[in-house]
């Protein structure tokens, strides 16, 4: 009873009006998702022993600090009073006890559902039950909500994810919201005041150049951002998927550009890999502070694509203090020479120092040519500094 009436108050509240919590996302979201890599398989010890994995990497460290777990955790059926349980058999010890779990470890707890009828799996989804799942969300910790868009039948996008994000904020928990909608109602035209980040695309998959009815290779969805970085900044950020960085289908070389190319399009990273068994490799490009940097710039501007060149595509990023991020990516299949005359770089004024972030070293100043070798869908990321900038850093 005492519920009902809570509800009924929280509703009455907030159900006019658009809000959320801010501040909640002045960087874009980082952490790890459990459905890239496990889909389905996923049970409490997988989460516990990822959490480890990601303190023992040093990825936490990095920033990597939601772990969120996707479609798959809950029971078939709500429980008598329509609330949503966890399956018994794969969270035993039920989701407020492991969001106190995650906590303890200096994580925050991410978890799934959907604005239709039922996840895209088959499980409850909290059509007309927004309010009563918020409760339930943060009763158990919960910091981070994504929210799906199976089976949503006629609902109106807009409205139907306005509701869910009014019944968050009645909670009084701060929990970000990550719209999933797949771009489908082009939400970073009305997304901004309702959620922190929402999905542009359809599910990204374990390739580079592969295409089927519902997963895309990272090229199609890099190519559909060009265009939207107007609508990204603080708190609001277009989100083109977690990251298939280390996952079988996918070359080193490849691996790092799609992290590269993320970072400049200021994308949440969301690692999307089995960080239990990752390659010393993979933990490097997932770890690399100086390219994370790039994505976790305070200034807060999603990069965008500056020339498309066959094999020379070049994408930039302004960030804070005057700096660029600029990522020569070589699309093709043979390797290839640059040649970069950077007064052909409109946008930079002076003289800056140039680092390669991968290669972790100064390579020199904008007042020469810049000349570099990229292999077949590989990067070369460098940061420009202002002369005077870095000079002043040094004393
Ligand atoms: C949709 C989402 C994916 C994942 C699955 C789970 O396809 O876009 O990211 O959450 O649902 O079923």
């Amino acid at each position: 009873m005492k519920r009902i009436a809570l509800l009924l108050v929280l509703c009455l509240t907030v159900c006019a009006s658009a809000e959320k919590f801010k501040g909640l996302a002045p960087t874009p979201p980082m952490g790890w998702n459990s459905w890239n890599t496990f889909a389905m398989k996923i049970d409490e010890n997988l989460v516990k022993e990822t959490a480890e994995a990601l303190i023992a990497s040093g990825m936490r460290d990095a920033g990597y600090n939601y772990i969120v777990i996707d479609d798959g955790w809950e029971a078939m059926e709500r429980d008598k009073q329509g609330n949503l349980v966890p399956d018994p058999n794969k969270f035993p010890g039920g989701m407020k006890a492991l969001g106190d779990y995650l906590h303890s470890k200096g994580f925050k707890f991410g978890i799934h559902n959907c604005a239709g009828t039922k996840t895209c799996s088959g499980f409850p989804g909290g059509r007309g039950h927004e309010f009563q799942d918020a409760i339930t969300y943060a009763s158990w910790g919960v910091d981070y909500l994504k929210y799906d868009w199976c089976y949503h039948g006629t609902a109106n996008a807009e409205e139907t994810y306005r509701t869910m994000g009014n019944a968050l904020y009645a909670t009084g928990r701060p929990i970000v919201f990550s719209l999933c909608e797949w771009g489908s109602n082009k939400p970073w035209e009305w997304a901004q005041d309702i959620g922190h980040l929402w999905r542009t695309t359809g599910d990204i998959t374990n390739c580079y150049d592969c295409q089927e009815t519902y997963s895309l290779g990272w090229k199609y969805i890099l190519k559909s951002q060009i265009g939207l970085e107007k609508y990204a900044g603080p708190d609001h950020w277009n989100d083109p998927d977690m990251l298939e960085v280390g996952n079988k289908g996918l070359t080193l070389a490849e691996s790092r550009a799609h992290f590269s190319l993320w970072c400049i399009i200021a994308a949440p990273l969301m690692a999307g890999n089995d960080v239990r068994h990752m390659s010393n490799d993979v933990r490097d490009i997932l770890t690399n502070k100086e390219v994370i940097a790039v994505d976790q710039d305070p200034l807060g501007k999603q990069g965008y694509q500056y020339m498309d060149h066959p094999g020379k595509q070049i994408w930039v990023k302004e960030l804070s203090n005057g700096c660029w991020a600029v990522c020569f990516f070589n699309n093709s299949d043979e390797a290839v020479k640059l040649r970069i005359n950077w007064a052909n770089f409109p946008f930079l004024a002076g003289n800056y120092e140039i680092r390669d972030l991968w290669e972790k070293k100064n390579v020199g100043t904008t007042a020469k040519n810049f000349e570099g070798k990229v292999d077949p869908l590989d990067v070369i990321l460098v940061k420009l500094t202002p002369v005077k900038k870095a000079e002043d850093s040094k004393k």
